[in-house]
This record gives structure tokens, C-alpha cells and sequence, in this order.
């Protein structure tokens, strides 16, 4: 079985290929799986945000929701294979929300993005709906 891993359209594409030698007629038996897209960023600063204790949040980790740092949806269209991260804070706390979407201790800033490579990163326009 042959295995070939390549990047198309952005999006990192493993091939598995049951009978290779007859790849063009054999298309049906071509196995497509895509890795997780990558979150775009849509901050580069956290977002201070007031918990209520036991109320439900969901934090975006694609990074296209318009409704930072909060989920939207957005994720269903725009990056499948990723989901918003639920939390229940069991306390009133204000804390600072990760807006990268790149923090080591999601859904919380830990400082990631003083980085380089979200310093330097593209901020992601929110030109969505
Ligand atoms: S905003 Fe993402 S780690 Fe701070």
C-alpha cells in the first residue's frame, strides 16, 4: 500500500492508495483524510473577559468567528475538522481569553503570542459573515 502526503489548496491531504499502479481508473479507491486546518489568527492581544460561574462558554479555536473570542459557528464552513473548546468556570473570575488561538493552555493567553511566529503572522480579516 502506498501512502503519499502532500499539500493542496492549504490543506495538508494523506493519500492512501490500495492499488497505485492504476491510480487514473482506480479513483474511487482513493482513501482522502485531511489533517486538522490550522487556526487562522485573529488577534494578537487576549481578550479580558468577565465568567459567570456555571454558565457554558465555547471558545474558538479556528480563529473566524466575528464573535471573538467566542465561537460563532464560523468553524462549520470555514475550518471543518476543528471545534470550539466548552468550559464551565466554576467561579465568577475575569480572565484574559486567548486570542491567537495558538496559547499552550487554551482557552487562557499563556503569553504565546508574544512570539515570533504571531508576531509576525497575518492577522486574519473578518470579512466573513
Ligand atoms: S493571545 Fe494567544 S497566547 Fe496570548
Amino acid at each position: 500500500m502506498n501512502t503519499l502526503v502532500t499539500k493542496l489548496d492549504h490543506k495538508w491531504i494523506h493519500l492512501t492508495l490500495r492499488q497505485p499502479w492504476i491510480t487514473a481508473v482506480a479513483a474511487s479507491k482513493v482513501q482522502l483524510s485531511t489533517l486538522p486546518p490550522e487556526p487562522v489568527v485573529p488577534s494578537k492581544k487576549p481578550f479580558k473577559v468577565d465568567l459567570v460561574a456555571g454558565k457554558r462558554y465555547s471558545w474558538c479555536t479556528c480563529g473566524h468567528s466575528k464573535n471573538q473570542p467566542f465561537c460563532n459557528g464560523a468553524h462549520k464552513t470555514k475550518a471543518q475538522g476543528l471545534s470550539p473548546l466548552r468550559f464551565v468556570p466554576e467561579k465568577d473570575v475575569t480572565v484574559w481569553l486567548c486570542g491567537c488561538k495558538y496559547s499552550n493552555n487554551p482557552p487562557y493567553c499563556d503569553g504565546t503570542h508574544k512570539q515570533d511566529f504571531i508576531v509576525s503572522a497575518t492577522l486574519h480579516e473578518q470579512t466573513y459573515s
